[in-house]
């Protein structure tokens, strides 16, 4: 499974740094942003996620703070730390992830390219596994 992270251009001067990103073709969001939303107050050992989808494609950005993501291809499984908010990382459609190792101050920031959609999610992991197996994404 590959990982993909982007780094995104930063301003940094004698008042502190500033990043920023765009969307559309050829920018830093290959997808139009139709949703954002941010994970914070995360509970001291609690592990979100649980989940992948069978449509949205996702970057998160761990604005403040660190935490770690699990993603899960079905086939291999990695783990990534985030804790640089000019990077973030990209989950597609049939990808199991888990966020956990939350720092008490950690925003975790998510653009999606979808509304949401309880729909689109596989909220059990034998049916994540099965669905793979259905070739249908
Ligand atoms: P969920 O995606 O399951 O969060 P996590 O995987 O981090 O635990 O969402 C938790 C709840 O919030 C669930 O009831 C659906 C709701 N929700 C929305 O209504 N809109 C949204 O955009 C998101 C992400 C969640």
């Amino acid at each position: 499974m590959e990982i993909t992270k982007s780094k995104y251009r930063s301003i940094c001067d004698d008042k502190g740094k500033l990043t920023f990103l765009e969307s559309g073709g050829g920018k830093d969001i290959p997808f139009a942003i139709q949703r954002v939303y941010y994970i914070y107050e995360v509970l001291p050992g609690e592990r979100r996620g649980f989940h992948a989808h069978k449509k949205l494609e996702q970057y998160l950005i761990c604005i403040a703070g660190s935490c770690t993501i699990l993603l899960d291809d079905g086939s291999e499984m990695k783990h990534v730390t985030l804790n640089d908010p000019s990077e973030g990382l990209y989950i597609g459609p049939g990808t199991w992830r888990e966020m956990y190792n939350f720092s008490p101050e950690a925003v975790l920031l998510v653009l999606a390219s979808e509304h949401y959609d309880e729909n689109d999610y596989i909220r059990d992991y034998d049916r994540f596994l099965a669905y793979l197996k259905e070739d249908n994404k």
